[in-house]
Protein backbone atom coordinates (compact mmCIF):
# COMPACT_ATOMS: atom_id res chain seq x y z
CA UNK A 1 0.00 0.00 0.00
CA UNK A 2 1.12 3.38 -0.95
CA UNK A 3 1.46 5.80 2.03
CA UNK A 4 2.22 9.94 1.32
CA UNK A 5 3.87 11.04 4.94
CA UNK A 6 5.14 14.59 5.20
CA UNK A 7 8.35 15.23 6.86
CA UNK A 8 6.42 15.64 10.27
CA UNK A 9 5.08 12.14 10.00
CA UNK A 10 1.39 12.97 9.00
CA UNK A 11 -0.21 10.44 6.78
CA UNK A 12 -2.00 12.72 4.15
CA UNK A 13 -4.11 10.57 2.19
CA UNK A 14 -6.87 13.36 2.03
CA UNK A 15 -7.47 15.57 -1.26
CA UNK A 16 -10.17 18.16 -1.15
CA UNK A 17 -10.81 19.69 -4.27
CA UNK A 18 -12.81 22.77 -5.05
CA UNK A 19 -14.26 22.50 -8.64
CA UNK A 20 -15.91 26.14 -8.48
CA UNK A 21 -15.72 29.48 -6.77
CA UNK A 22 -19.32 29.95 -7.62
CA UNK A 23 -22.05 29.55 -5.30
CA UNK A 24 -25.94 30.23 -5.00
CA UNK A 25 -25.70 31.99 -1.44
CA UNK A 26 -23.57 34.53 -0.36
CA UNK A 27 -23.25 33.68 2.99
CA UNK A 28 -21.55 37.05 5.17
CA UNK A 29 -18.40 35.39 6.14
CA UNK A 30 -17.50 33.37 3.41
CA UNK A 31 -18.03 36.09 0.36
CA UNK A 32 -18.66 40.03 0.01
CA UNK A 33 -22.04 40.74 -0.63
CA UNK A 34 -20.97 41.75 -4.30
CA UNK A 35 -19.75 37.98 -4.78
CA UNK A 36 -16.03 37.18 -5.81
CA UNK A 37 -15.17 37.92 -9.47
CA UNK A 38 -16.21 34.76 -10.75
CA UNK A 39 -13.58 32.70 -12.54
CA UNK A 40 -14.11 32.52 -16.45
CA UNK A 41 -14.32 28.85 -17.71
CA UNK A 42 -10.78 28.96 -18.76
CA UNK A 43 -9.12 29.80 -16.03
CA UNK A 44 -11.15 26.72 -14.20
CA UNK A 45 -9.38 23.15 -14.26
CA UNK A 46 -11.42 21.00 -16.73
CA UNK A 47 -12.75 17.81 -15.12
CA UNK A 48 -10.44 15.80 -17.55
CA UNK A 49 -7.49 17.60 -16.06
CA UNK A 50 -8.61 17.03 -12.61
CA UNK A 51 -9.00 13.54 -13.07
CA UNK A 52 -5.50 13.47 -13.99
CA UNK A 53 -4.23 15.04 -11.08
CA UNK A 54 -6.73 12.64 -8.87
CA UNK A 55 -5.05 9.68 -11.10
CA UNK A 56 -1.28 10.72 -9.63
CA UNK A 57 -2.38 11.58 -6.29
CA UNK A 58 -4.20 8.22 -6.05
CA UNK A 59 -0.57 6.80 -6.85
CA UNK A 60 0.81 9.05 -4.28
CA UNK A 61 -1.53 7.64 -1.91
CA UNK A 62 -4.40 9.68 -1.50
CA UNK A 63 -7.58 7.81 -0.72
CA UNK A 64 -10.48 9.59 -0.05
CA UNK A 65 -11.33 13.01 -2.31
CA UNK A 66 -13.86 15.99 -1.38
CA UNK A 67 -15.24 18.51 -3.80
CA UNK A 68 -15.98 21.61 -2.26
CA UNK A 69 -16.97 25.03 -3.86
CA UNK A 70 -17.87 27.86 -4.09
CA UNK A 71 -20.78 25.09 -4.18
CA UNK A 72 -19.94 21.99 -5.69
CA UNK A 73 -23.14 21.42 -6.93
CA UNK A 74 -23.36 24.08 -9.08
CA UNK A 75 -21.02 22.99 -11.31
CA UNK A 76 -22.84 21.31 -14.35
CA UNK A 77 -21.39 17.90 -14.86
CA UNK A 78 -20.32 17.01 -11.39
CA UNK A 79 -22.32 13.76 -11.30
CA UNK A 80 -20.41 12.38 -14.26
CA UNK A 81 -17.08 13.57 -12.79
CA UNK A 82 -18.61 11.64 -9.26
CA UNK A 83 -18.73 8.56 -11.42
CA UNK A 84 -15.00 9.16 -13.16
CA UNK A 85 -13.67 9.60 -10.02
CA UNK A 86 -15.23 6.54 -7.94
CA UNK A 87 -13.13 4.51 -10.73
CA UNK A 88 -10.15 6.00 -10.32
CA UNK A 89 -8.01 2.68 -8.42
CA UNK A 90 -7.13 3.56 -5.06
CA UNK A 91 -9.53 6.26 -4.47
CA UNK A 92 -11.82 4.36 -1.75
CA UNK A 93 -14.27 7.35 -0.73
CA UNK A 94 -15.79 10.52 -2.86
CA UNK A 95 -17.46 13.06 -0.74
CA UNK A 96 -18.64 16.66 -1.33
CA UNK A 97 -19.78 19.67 1.79
CA UNK A 98 -22.60 21.39 -0.02
CA UNK A 99 -24.35 24.68 1.23
CA UNK A 100 -27.89 21.51 0.80
CA UNK A 101 -29.68 24.09 -1.88
CA UNK A 102 -29.32 21.90 -4.89
CA UNK A 103 -29.35 18.31 -2.97
CA UNK A 104 -32.57 17.41 -3.43
CA UNK A 105 -32.73 17.85 -6.86
CA UNK A 106 -28.86 15.98 -7.34
CA UNK A 107 -28.67 13.68 -4.36
CA UNK A 108 -30.02 10.60 -6.18
CA UNK A 109 -28.62 10.84 -9.42
CA UNK A 110 -24.99 11.69 -6.78
CA UNK A 111 -25.32 8.62 -4.97
CA UNK A 112 -26.44 6.02 -8.45
CA UNK A 113 -22.82 7.66 -9.19
CA UNK A 114 -21.20 6.28 -6.40
CA UNK A 115 -21.04 9.40 -4.00
CA UNK A 116 -20.47 8.34 -0.62
CA UNK A 117 -21.40 11.01 1.82
CA UNK A 118 -22.15 14.28 2.18
CA UNK A 119 -21.32 17.27 4.87
CA UNK A 120 -24.09 20.31 4.54
CA UNK A 121 -23.39 23.70 5.98
CA UNK A 122 -25.98 25.05 7.91
CA UNK A 123 -25.25 27.84 10.45
CA UNK A 124 -28.79 28.26 11.46
CA UNK A 125 -32.41 26.46 11.51
CA UNK A 126 -34.73 29.68 11.54
CA UNK A 127 -35.88 31.28 7.70
CA UNK A 128 -35.23 34.66 8.57
CA UNK A 129 -31.77 34.09 9.57
CA UNK A 130 -31.03 32.32 7.11
CA UNK A 131 -31.75 34.58 4.75
CA UNK A 132 -29.30 37.16 7.03
CA UNK A 133 -26.65 35.50 6.88
CA UNK A 134 -26.55 33.79 3.72
CA UNK A 135 -27.91 37.26 1.86
CA UNK A 136 -30.34 35.44 -0.21
CA UNK A 137 -31.02 31.73 0.56
CA UNK A 138 -34.23 29.97 1.55
CA UNK A 139 -33.57 27.79 4.68
CA UNK A 140 -36.54 25.29 3.50
CA UNK A 141 -34.61 24.52 0.50
CA UNK A 142 -31.81 22.89 2.65
CA UNK A 143 -34.10 20.90 4.84
CA UNK A 144 -35.89 19.69 2.00
CA UNK A 145 -31.91 18.65 0.80
CA UNK A 146 -30.88 17.45 4.21
CA UNK A 147 -34.41 14.79 4.48
CA UNK A 148 -32.95 13.73 0.92
CA UNK A 149 -29.63 13.08 1.99
CA UNK A 150 -31.57 10.87 4.89
CA UNK A 151 -33.84 9.19 2.27
CA UNK A 152 -31.17 8.33 0.41
CA UNK A 153 -28.90 7.25 3.55
CA UNK A 154 -25.90 9.00 2.54
CA UNK A 155 -24.24 8.42 6.40
CA UNK A 156 -23.10 9.69 7.91
CA UNK A 157 -24.63 12.97 7.03
CA UNK A 158 -22.98 15.94 9.30
CA UNK A 159 -24.06 19.30 9.89
CA UNK A 160 -21.41 22.27 9.53
CA UNK A 161 -22.31 24.73 11.75
CA UNK A 162 -19.79 27.86 12.10
CA UNK A 163 -20.67 29.44 15.29
CA UNK A 164 -21.22 32.57 15.90
CA UNK A 165 -21.68 35.35 18.71
CA UNK A 166 -24.94 37.04 18.76
CA UNK A 167 -25.89 35.31 15.87
CA UNK A 168 -26.69 31.76 16.32
CA UNK A 169 -24.86 30.76 19.55
CA UNK A 170 -29.21 31.20 20.86
CA UNK A 171 -29.94 28.12 18.38
CA UNK A 172 -27.41 25.99 19.95
CA UNK A 173 -29.49 23.75 21.99
CA UNK A 174 -31.90 23.46 18.83
CA UNK A 175 -28.65 22.47 16.94
CA UNK A 176 -28.61 19.66 19.31
CA UNK A 177 -32.02 18.74 19.51
CA UNK A 178 -31.56 17.80 15.49
CA UNK A 179 -28.91 15.23 16.67
CA UNK A 180 -31.75 13.83 19.36
CA UNK A 181 -34.18 13.41 16.26
CA UNK A 182 -32.21 12.38 13.31
CA UNK A 183 -29.38 10.47 12.52
CA UNK A 184 -27.20 13.66 11.74
CA UNK A 185 -24.14 14.66 13.08
CA UNK A 186 -24.16 18.17 14.18
CA UNK A 187 -20.33 20.23 14.54
CA UNK A 188 -19.68 23.10 15.96
CA UNK A 189 -16.97 24.75 14.27
CA UNK A 190 -15.25 28.07 15.51
CA UNK A 191 -15.23 31.03 13.12
CA UNK A 192 -12.07 31.36 11.39
CA UNK A 193 -11.05 35.12 10.42
CA UNK A 194 -10.76 34.24 5.85
CA UNK A 195 -10.22 37.11 3.57
CA UNK A 196 -9.11 39.72 5.15
CA UNK A 197 -11.16 39.41 8.01
CA UNK A 198 -9.64 40.08 11.75
CA UNK A 199 -10.07 38.02 14.86
CA UNK A 200 -9.76 40.69 17.27
CA UNK A 201 -12.25 42.64 15.55
CA UNK A 202 -14.30 40.31 15.86
CA UNK A 203 -17.02 40.00 18.18
CA UNK A 204 -18.70 36.99 16.73
CA UNK A 205 -15.79 34.68 17.88
CA UNK A 206 -17.33 32.02 20.81
CA UNK A 207 -14.08 29.44 21.54
CA UNK A 208 -15.41 25.95 21.59
CA UNK A 209 -14.30 25.82 25.06
CA UNK A 210 -16.99 28.78 26.32
CA UNK A 211 -19.64 27.01 24.18
CA UNK A 212 -19.09 23.33 25.72
CA UNK A 213 -19.81 25.35 29.47
CA UNK A 214 -23.05 26.72 27.44
CA UNK A 215 -23.88 22.97 27.06
CA UNK A 216 -22.97 21.71 30.22
CA UNK A 217 -25.50 23.92 32.25
CA UNK A 218 -28.37 21.90 30.09
CA UNK A 219 -27.10 18.82 28.17
CA UNK A 220 -24.76 16.42 29.46
CA UNK A 221 -22.76 15.07 26.72
CA UNK A 222 -21.57 11.24 26.22
CA UNK A 223 -18.76 10.43 24.63
CA UNK A 224 -19.84 9.21 21.04
CA UNK A 225 -19.39 5.89 19.38
CA UNK A 226 -19.27 7.57 16.42
CA UNK A 227 -15.45 8.82 14.83
CA UNK A 228 -14.62 9.16 11.73
CA UNK A 229 -11.20 8.67 11.16
CA UNK A 230 -8.61 11.36 11.65
CA UNK A 231 -10.98 14.52 10.87
CA UNK A 232 -10.22 17.40 13.08
CA UNK A 233 -13.57 16.76 15.03
CA UNK A 234 -14.55 15.63 18.83
CA UNK A 235 -17.69 13.39 19.01
CA UNK A 236 -20.28 14.05 21.97
CA UNK A 237 -23.61 12.63 22.04
CA UNK A 238 -26.77 13.09 24.41
CA UNK A 239 -28.38 10.12 25.57
CA UNK A 240 -30.36 8.04 23.78
CA UNK A 241 -29.30 10.55 20.32
CA UNK A 242 -29.50 9.24 16.84
CA UNK A 243 -26.54 11.48 15.83
CA UNK A 244 -23.93 13.22 17.42
CA UNK A 245 -22.77 16.29 18.76
CA UNK A 246 -19.00 17.54 17.09
CA UNK A 247 -16.42 20.36 18.07
CA UNK A 248 -14.21 21.90 15.75
CA UNK A 249 -11.59 24.38 17.22
CA UNK A 250 -9.42 25.24 14.38
CA UNK A 251 -8.25 28.60 16.45
CA UNK A 252 -8.32 28.05 20.14
CA UNK A 253 -7.06 24.71 20.07
CA UNK A 254 -5.42 23.38 16.29
CA UNK A 255 -5.57 20.16 14.99
CA UNK A 256 -2.70 20.67 12.65
CA UNK A 257 -0.58 18.06 14.17
CA UNK A 258 -2.67 15.85 12.58
CA UNK A 259 -3.40 17.18 9.50
CA UNK A 260 -4.10 14.42 6.81
CA UNK A 261 -5.08 17.00 3.66
CA UNK A 262 -4.39 19.30 1.01
CA UNK A 263 -6.24 20.80 -1.09
CA UNK A 264 -6.34 21.73 -4.42
CA UNK A 265 -7.78 25.15 -5.75
CA UNK A 266 -10.72 25.55 -8.94
CA UNK A 267 -7.86 27.49 -10.40
CA UNK A 268 -5.28 24.56 -9.91
CA UNK A 269 -3.40 25.35 -7.32
CA UNK A 270 -2.07 23.14 -4.45
CA UNK A 271 -2.67 24.63 -1.11
CA UNK A 272 -1.03 23.13 1.39
CA UNK A 273 -2.61 24.25 4.34
CA UNK A 274 -6.09 26.12 4.49
CA UNK A 275 -4.85 29.06 7.05
CA UNK A 276 -1.98 30.20 4.22
CA UNK A 277 -1.89 31.63 0.86
CA UNK A 278 1.77 29.69 0.08
CA UNK A 279 0.57 27.55 -3.02
CA UNK A 280 1.90 25.45 -5.54
CA UNK A 281 1.49 25.83 -9.23
CA UNK A 282 -0.04 22.93 -10.70
CA UNK A 283 -2.04 24.26 -13.37
CA UNK A 284 0.70 25.32 -15.51
CA UNK A 285 2.46 21.98 -15.46
CA UNK A 286 -0.96 20.49 -16.71
CA UNK A 287 -1.88 22.89 -19.53
CA UNK A 288 1.95 21.76 -20.59
CA UNK A 289 0.73 18.46 -21.30
CA UNK A 290 3.56 17.58 -18.55
CA UNK A 291 4.43 13.67 -17.89
CA UNK A 292 2.59 12.16 -14.31
CA UNK A 293 6.13 12.29 -12.97
CA UNK A 294 6.21 16.04 -13.03
CA UNK A 295 2.58 16.30 -11.45
CA UNK A 296 4.34 14.05 -9.06
CA UNK A 297 7.15 15.99 -8.28
CA UNK A 298 5.13 19.30 -8.27
CA UNK A 299 2.84 17.23 -5.72
CA UNK A 300 5.08 16.04 -3.57
CA UNK A 301 6.75 19.77 -2.99
CA UNK A 302 3.50 21.12 -1.96
CA UNK A 303 3.09 17.98 0.67
CA UNK A 304 6.79 19.52 1.57
CA UNK A 305 5.14 22.66 1.97
CA UNK A 306 2.86 21.59 5.06
CA UNK A 307 3.50 23.99 7.40
CA UNK A 308 3.81 22.55 11.03
CA UNK A 309 1.25 24.78 12.26
CA UNK A 310 -0.90 27.67 11.08
CA UNK A 311 -1.13 31.11 12.06
CA UNK A 312 -4.47 32.24 11.74
CA UNK A 313 -5.99 34.22 14.91
CA UNK A 314 -2.74 35.65 15.77
CA UNK A 315 -1.35 37.64 12.57
CA UNK A 316 -3.58 38.85 9.57
CA UNK A 317 -2.08 36.21 7.44
CA UNK A 318 -4.90 35.84 4.90
CA UNK A 319 -5.92 37.33 1.52
CA UNK A 320 -8.54 35.17 0.37
CA UNK A 321 -11.46 34.46 1.12
CA UNK A 322 -13.12 30.65 1.58
CA UNK A 323 -15.25 30.55 -0.86
CA UNK A 324 -12.33 30.69 -3.04
CA UNK A 325 -10.46 27.68 -1.55
CA UNK A 326 -13.54 25.48 -0.41
CA UNK A 327 -13.22 25.00 3.55
N1 LIG B 1 -14.91 30.07 9.64
C1 LIG B 1 -15.21 28.78 9.88
N2 LIG B 1 -15.78 27.96 8.99
C2 LIG B 1 -16.09 28.47 7.80
N3 LIG B 1 -16.67 27.92 6.72
C3 LIG B 1 -16.74 28.85 5.74
N4 LIG B 1 -16.22 30.01 6.17
C4 LIG B 1 -15.82 29.80 7.46
C5 LIG B 1 -15.19 30.63 8.44
N5 LIG B 1 -14.87 31.90 8.21
C6 LIG B 1 -17.14 26.54 6.69
C7 LIG B 1 -18.45 26.41 5.99
C8 LIG B 1 -18.38 25.04 5.37
C9 LIG B 1 -16.95 24.62 5.50
C10 LIG B 1 -16.40 24.12 4.21
O1 LIG B 1 -16.24 25.75 5.94
O2 LIG B 1 -19.53 26.47 6.87
O3 LIG B 1 -19.18 24.12 6.03
FE1 LIG C 1 -21.66 29.50 -0.57
FE2 LIG C 1 -20.74 27.98 1.37
FE3 LIG C 1 -19.69 30.36 0.97
FE4 LIG C 1 -22.14 30.18 1.93
S1 LIG C 1 -20.28 29.46 2.95
S2 LIG C 1 -21.45 31.53 0.28
S3 LIG C 1 -22.88 28.40 0.93
S4 LIG C 1 -19.60 28.65 -0.42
Amino acid sequence: MVELIDQLGRRIDYLRISITDRCNLRCQYCMPETGVDNLTHQQLLSYEELIKVVRVAARLGIKKIRLTGGDPLVRRGIVDFVRMLKEIQGIEEVSLTTNGILLQEKGADLVEAGLDRVNISLDTLQRDKFREITRIGEFEQVWRGIEEALWLELAPIKINTVLMKGINDDEIFDFIDLTRKYPLHVRFIEFMPMGGQKLEQEEKYLSIEELKKKIKEKEQLLPSQFATGNGPAYYYQVAEGLGSVGFISPISNHFCSSCNRIRLTATGWLRPCLCSDDEINLKELIRNNSSEDKLEERFLEAIGHKPDQHQLGQEDNLVKHMSQIGG
